[in-house]
Order: C-alpha cells, then sequence, then structure tokens
C-alpha cells in the first residue's frame, strides 16, 4: 500500500545554504515534518543570472524534488521566488510557497516611519517584486529604498559570517540606505540572515531587521492545515540534502548554522534534472 500523501515530506530549495535560514525555521515550527533540502551551490550564485536561467534552474531543483515524492514544495530563495515562483508553481502539481509575501508583510507591519530598506541580489532587486508587495500591505505612502547586496551571497556560502570583511562590506551596502533614514530592513535573500550579526551592527540599533524565516513557516503551517497534509506523527521529522557542489562544505557550514549535525547529505548532479 502506498503512504499517506501526509505523511510525504517538505521539498525545499535553494542556490545554496541560503534556504537552511528558511528551514531552521520550519523545522522549529513543523518539528514532526520530514524534510528533502536542496542547496545549488554549485550554480551559485542565482542573483546575478538572467530570468530565464534562474527559472530553468529552478524548474530543475523542483522535478528533482517531485521525484522524491515531496508533497510540497518551498522556494527558499527570494531570486528563484521573484522570477520564478509562477513556473514552478504551474508545473508542480503541489503547494509552492514563495518567500517574498511573508517578508513584505512583516516589513508593513514593522516600521513606524514608512521608510522601509530592502537588500537583496540583483535579480530581486531589478524584479520590484519588494517594492509592490510592500506597497501592497501599506495604506498610503511609503518610501522603499532597495541596495542590492551580491557579495553578500559569497561570503555566506564560505562560511564567512562575522568577520571584519563582512562588516566592512556590510557598512559600504547599507550606508546609502541608513542615510535615508530606513527604520525597517528587509532581508530580502535568504543568504543573509546568515549574516544577520554583521548587518544588524552595521544598520545600527534604530532599525529593526526583517527575517522572514518565521512568518514564511507559519504559511507552510497554514497550508499544509487548510490542504489536509499535516503529518501527525510524534516522532521528530528526518532531514536529508543535498546539494551539486562539494558535501563536507555543506555539511560542516550548514550543521554549523542548524545547530545539528547534517548527517545524511549527498552530492547529485542536477543537470539531469
Ligand atoms: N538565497 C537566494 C535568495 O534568497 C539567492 C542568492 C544567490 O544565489 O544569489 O535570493
Amino acid at each position: 500500500m502506498s503512504e499517506p500523501v501526509n505523511k510525504r515530506p517538505i521539498g525545499v530549495f535553494d542556490s545554496g545554504l541560503g534556504g537552511l535560514t528558511v528551514l531552521k525555521a520550519v523545522m522549529a515550527r513543523l518539528p514532526h515534518e520530514d524534510t528533502i533540502y536542496f542547496g545549488d551551490s554549485g550554480r551559485a550564485p542565482y542573483g546575478s543570472k538572467s530570468a530565464d536561467t534562474v527559472t530553468k534552474f529552478s524548474l530543475q531543483n523542483a522535478r528533482f524534488l517531485l521525484e522524491q515524492q515531496v508533497k510540497m514544495i518551498i522556494i527558499a530563495c527570494n531570486t528563484a521566488s521573484s522570477r520564478a515562483f509562477d513556473a514552478v508553481s504551474q508545473s508542480a502539481g503541489l503547494p509552492v510557497i514563495e518567500v517574498i509575501g511573508p517578508g513584505a508583510r512583516a516589513a508593513a507591519q514593522a516600521t513606524r516611519n514608512r521608510r522601509i530598506g530592502v537588500i537583496g541580489t540583483r535579480g530581486t532587486v531589478d524584479s520590484q517584486v519588494y517594492p509592490a508587495a510592500i506597497r501592497r500591505c501599506l495604506d498610503g505612502p511609503a518610501d522603499i529604498y532597495q541596495q542590492a547586496c551580491p557579495l553578500f551571497v559569497s561570503l555566506a556560502e564560505e562560511g564567512w559570517w562575522d568577520r571584519p570583511v563582512t562588516y566592512d562590506i556590510a557598512r559600504i551596502y547599507l550606508e546609502p540606505l541608513l542615510e535615508r533614514g530606513i527604520d525597517t530592513l528587509v532581508l530580502g535573500c535568504t543568504h543573509y540572515p546568515l549574516l544577520s550579526g554583521v548587518i544588524a551592527a552595521a544598520a545600527g540599533p534604530d532599525v529593526r531587521l526583517v527575517n522572514a524565516g518565521a512568518p514564511i513557516a507559519g504559511i507552510v503551517a497554514q497550508t499544509l492545515e487548510r490542504t489536509g497534509l499535516i503529518n501527525d506523527s510524534r516522532l521528530p521529522g528526518k532531514h536529508v540534502y543535498f546539494t551539486s557542489d562539494s558535501v563536507e562544505q555543506f555539511k560542516t557550514l550548514g550543521s554549523a548554522f542548524l545547530d545539528e549535525p547534517v548527517e545524511q547529505a549527498y552530492r547529485i548532479d542536477i543537470e539531469r534534472y
């Protein structure tokens, strides 16, 4: 007899380690769910690639996860969410979660002076999805300033999460936003929460950082409940990881970030999908 659909794992993908910031929040919120994570570190960064390439990569990642019999796909990448959400959700035939809406809503709730900064990859910034999504959540005028921070993804993938050079780069990237008097800063790339210590230090105490991890996990929980897909097991969830690059690097940095050992990690050839 085949396994009930609600017992299947949740599939999560990102261009690399960044989606672990979403996975961590999902694991905290839904501890009985099994998950399968794919980090496309071999083809990262996505943020500097064209919309067509990001869409092609995202569809391959989704096909890999569908082959693993997942019950839902979380696009744990802002760049892929902004470029490829429609393509993935139309082809997947199961619930697909994107990560822009939850961050936009959290920013709209957090701001007091309606001056909001958004940092993300070049692809996300160019797509203009955040200003549009934040404006939809706020009645009346708002000033939204964006800044692409392409070096952050390499620093995060390298594990340089709290080096002095990372702090210096953060200061340079944030300066134009801070000059505009923002009181809220959206971490509009799932890699950036890995650097949240240095970003918070560079932003200063008057700026609220929006890490959408917990709100995204909330949407995942609501969607599973609404579609009858919650896993009713009382056992701790099992977590399996796949990468398109070095398994050792993934295990070392993934374990450090998740605060739990990444044991089952495998390398795959994503070009086959
Ligand atoms: N973590 C991804 C995002 O949220 C992509 C980073 C990249 O590969 O450029 O946008």
